[in-house]
């Protein structure tokens, strides 16, 4: 029987940039199958709800062979259950390093059978965030450039104004 090789794509995603889909797509090259978790952390303070940061992410990996699902407690455990070996996480630079470190290392606890592989941000979007497309979205500004196209206005349209109030 042939394996399937099941990665996960965890992150808040509050919202996806093309930054966070650079990652997908390269994952998806590399896995039989990629699921993309938004996990529900009800103590983080997110400007996109659950389901909200969920459709974004359908629209912006349309054609991509993904799964888009929301993650209630561990991830760990999340893995365990959807059968994926690996998460997929992208670095920017090294200070993501000291915080993904540790989680890598927590989840590699609680799940042995799970690594965690870094892939490094492609050089065009080293210096892209999701707070930072918040901030120009907030003021107004043109986020074309930060994350795909299909979603750029519907993220304008609901952060206009957030910055002035
Ligand atoms: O985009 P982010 O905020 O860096 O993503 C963080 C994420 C979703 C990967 C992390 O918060 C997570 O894994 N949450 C699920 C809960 C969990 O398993 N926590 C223990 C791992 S350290």
């Amino acid at each position: 029987m042939v394996k399937v090789r099941v990665a996960i794509c965890p992150g808040s995603f509050d919202p996806v940039t093309l930054g966070h889909l650079d990652i997908i797509q390269r994952a998806c090259k590399i896995f039989d199958k990629v699921i993309v978790a938004v996990p529900i952390n009800p103590s983080k303070n997110s400007s996109f709800t659950v389901s909200e940061r969920m459709e974004l992410l359908k629209l912006a990996t349309e054609g991509l062979n993904v799964e888009i699902d929301s993650v209630e407690g561990l991830l760990a455990d999340y893995a365990k259950k959807k059968g994926a070996t690996a998460i997929v996480k992208g670095l920017r630079a090294m200070s993501d390093f000291e915080y993904e470190f540790q989680m890598a290392l927590t989840n590699k606890k609680l799940n042995p059978e799970l690594e965690t592989m870094f892939l490094s941000t492609s050089s065009e979007f080293m210096f892209l965030s999701s707070s930072m497309v918040k901030q120009v979205a907030g003021f107004g500004g043109d986020i074309s450039h930060f994350v795909p196209e299909c979603i750029a206005d519907i993220i304008t349209e609901r952060l206009s104004g957030s910055y002035l109030k």
